[in-house]
């Protein structure tokens, strides 16, 4: 443990160069990684890099297994919402990581139940190798919106209105965005081996800051990753962290 190491870079397009880099070195050290990767707009051209870098022969996914951060709840499967189809477009797809390497949250039956026995499953398979984040307006770590404590589990959580506002910029209007969403549980992410935390633009500029530097609490899910277990890397651009 340690404080997390913030790498400032220039523009969103040098933010995916670098994040690629540190996703690559943490994929061959640990070529069979569990790797978390967010949806959401910031992690697109670092995914977009690593797509090609595995194009190119440079990079090897075969043996890596993806684990679902999130999810809206109330979708059917093939809804042009759902966020495993992001993920599946973005990540699984251009790595070619195969379907049986994917972790998916529960999504039916008693989700708290489910959501449970997800939690106890992930124990016994251990920390998550890495997890690439991205940067909520309200702090919020995947779906854990806050107040989420450091321990919170696997479980369904209503958005809250800001990340809603957030959202209906990925699908149209607020109404398109689902109001319930189940979430990997903040234990899970702060217990990663290694954490990539990639924030850009100046609508992140001042929550970029609270987490980083202001008090550590469940108001700001993500200032947790100050006390996190594994190695953290923050990457911000010059946008979202300012030129000091
Ligand atoms: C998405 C997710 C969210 C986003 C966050 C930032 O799977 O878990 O926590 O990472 O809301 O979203 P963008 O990158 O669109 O600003």
């Amino acid at each position: 443990m340690g404080l997390p190491r913030i790498m400032v870079v220039d523009d969103a397009d040098e933010l995916g160069r670098v994040a690629a880099d540190l996703v690559t070195d943490a994929i061959a050290s640990t070529p069979a990684a569990s790797v978390v990767p967010a949806t959401g707009r910031t992690p697109m051209k670092l995914y977009a890099h690593l797509a090609a870098r595995r194009e190119a022969g440079l990079f090897d996914t075969t043996p890596v297994t993806a684990v679902q951060l999130d999810e809206y709840l109330g979708l059917a499967n093939s809804d042009r919402r759902t966020l495993f189809g992001w993920m599946d477009r973005s990540f699984l797809q251009p790595l070619c990581i195969a379907d049986e390497r994917v972790i998916r949250l529960p999504l039916d039956g008693d989700l708290d139940e489910a959501c449970d026995a997800y939690d106890r499953d992930r124990e016994t398979r251990g920390p998550i190798d890495l997890a690439i984040l991205g940067l909520g307006e309200n702090g919020h770590l995947g779906f854990n919106e806050p107040p989420s404590g450091s321990e919170a589990p696997t479980r369904t959580v209503e958005l809250s209105p800001m990340t809603i506002a957030a959202n209906a910029g990925y699908w149209g209007t607020e109404a398109d965005v689902p109001t319930r969403a189940v979430t990997m549980g903040m234990r899970h992410l702060l217990a990663a081996r290694t954490v990539v935390l990639l924030v850009t633009g100046e609508r992140k500029r001042s929550i970029a800051h609270r987490a980083l530097e202001g008090p550590i609490g469940p108001e700001i899910p993500a200032s947790f990753l100050r006390e996190a277990t594994g190695e953290v890397t923050v990457v911000v651009d010059r946008a979202a962290w300012g030129d000091r």
